[in-house]
């Protein structure tokens, strides 16, 4: 790695070398507000709840994150941890109040590395505007040792009422409901400002593939348009989940001409066209092996396709995630078992508890035929 060169990093498989971590530190389940509300299932054992997880559930995520993070600092990979806030603590712009914020365990979710450039995604959630706070050392850090990294911000969101839609706001919508909604794109996130999570990005060279969701709105992928102008910028959706929110629990690239998809949330066929142009194949991902996601946690079971790949070869795999370990294997990648299930209630898998910072490799075109 080139000392001066800090920040590279344009798809999800080049060989990483440099990553962020998150921690479990003071991670709170944040009171209620529109954006939340939509997104916790409504059989969800965390309806009705907030304020600080308790400290045995903290100390445990944080000893899976810490063997994570010595894991792949055996593998020859630096690794750098956020510096954690006090999340337990009330938050106001002059348009709203929360009682707390989040945490800072998916890094993957406010940061977004394209080539030199970390950008802090805008967030959709008031308990995540302060988030990018727990990763300011590390960007400041990175921007004073690499006189070309970039260290940008999207334009704060005002997140008043005005961002939500109030048919989100009932206690019982239903899933047939949410899914005639998300399948017709009406998500809880309106079009009044650019929104959008970086977890709902996938690089894929001079291609940004976005998940249009309840974090993620047009206007978001408006601004990512002219904000990367370099790149070509899709948007995508994925009918079948009810609660879409973040894209690398739903497709993921493995390497090069390769893609896992959650075979409950398929990409529609009209959507298709950037991949098969190609010769990108796009398979159905393995089934999870749990019924269930672990307790007080946001996500889903298809956490199971939350994987970090290290390198074309090589990928990272929830250690009791077998039959999505088996289909890796059978395409050929070394598996390495994480044990990380204890921290999914924390903010997710082994890819959003991440993010790059170096990847080898440089700007290629993988889509020519678009
Ligand atoms: N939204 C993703 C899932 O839980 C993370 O499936």
């Amino acid at each position: 790695m080139n000392e001066k060169i800090v920040v590279n990093s344009w798809n999800e498989w080049d060989p990483l070398k440099h990553v962020i971590v998150g921690k479990a530190d003071g991670c709170c389940i944040p009171a209620p507000e529109p954006a939340v509300d939509a997104k916790v299932p409504e059989d969800s054992d965390m309806k009705g709840m907030h304020g600080p997880r308790l400290k045995d559930t903290v100390d445990k995520a944080n000893d899976l994150l810490n063997n994570f993070a010595s894991l792949l600092e055996k593998r020859g990979i630096k690794v750098d941890r956020p510096v954690p806030i006090n999340h337990n603590q009330k938050i106001s712009t002059p348009d709203w109040a929360a009682e707390s914020m989040f945490g800072c365990m998916p890094a993957r979710d406010i940061i977004l590395t394209v080539g030199n450039e970390m950008l802090e995604a805008t967030m959709s959630y008031r308990c995540r505007w302060f988030e990018y706070l727990n990763y300011r050392p590390l960007l400041q850090n990175y921007f004073n040792k690499d006189k070309n990294m970039k260290h940008e911000t999207a334009p704060k969101p005002r997140l008043t009422d005005l961002d939500y839609r109030k048919d989100y706001l009932s206690e019982k919508i239903g899933e047939k409901k949410r899914l005639e909604w998300t399948e017709k794109k009406y998500f809880v996130t309106t079009e009044e400002e650019p929104l959008f999570d970086a977890a709902d990005i996938l690089r894929f060279g001079k291609d940004l593939v976005v998940q249009h969701g309840f974090t993620t709105n047009l206007k978001g992928i408006d601004w990512l348009k002219r904000h990367f102008s370099n790149h070509r910028v899709h948007t995508v959706n994925f009918p079948g989940d009810p609660y879409p929110i973040h894209i690398d629990a739903t497709f993921t690239p493995i390497r090069e001409g390769l893609i896992i998809n959650n075979p409950q949330r398929r990409l529609p066929k009209s959507q298709r066209k950037l991949f098969e142009n190609n010769d990108w194949q796009i398979i159905d991902s393995a089934q999870p092996a749990h019924n269930s996601p672990p307790p007080l946690c946001y996500s889903s079971v298809w956490l199971s396709m939350n994987i970090l790949v290290l390198d074309p070869k090589t990928v990272c795999v929830e250690k009791s995630e077998i039959y999505q370990s088996d289909q890796l294997d059978k395409l050929g990648m070394e598996v390495i078992p994480v044990e990380l299930r204890d921290a999914y209630a924390f903010g997710g898998g082994l890819h959003c508890c991440t993010a790059d910072v170096y990847r080898e490799g440089e700007l290629k075109d993988y889509f020519p035929n678009q």
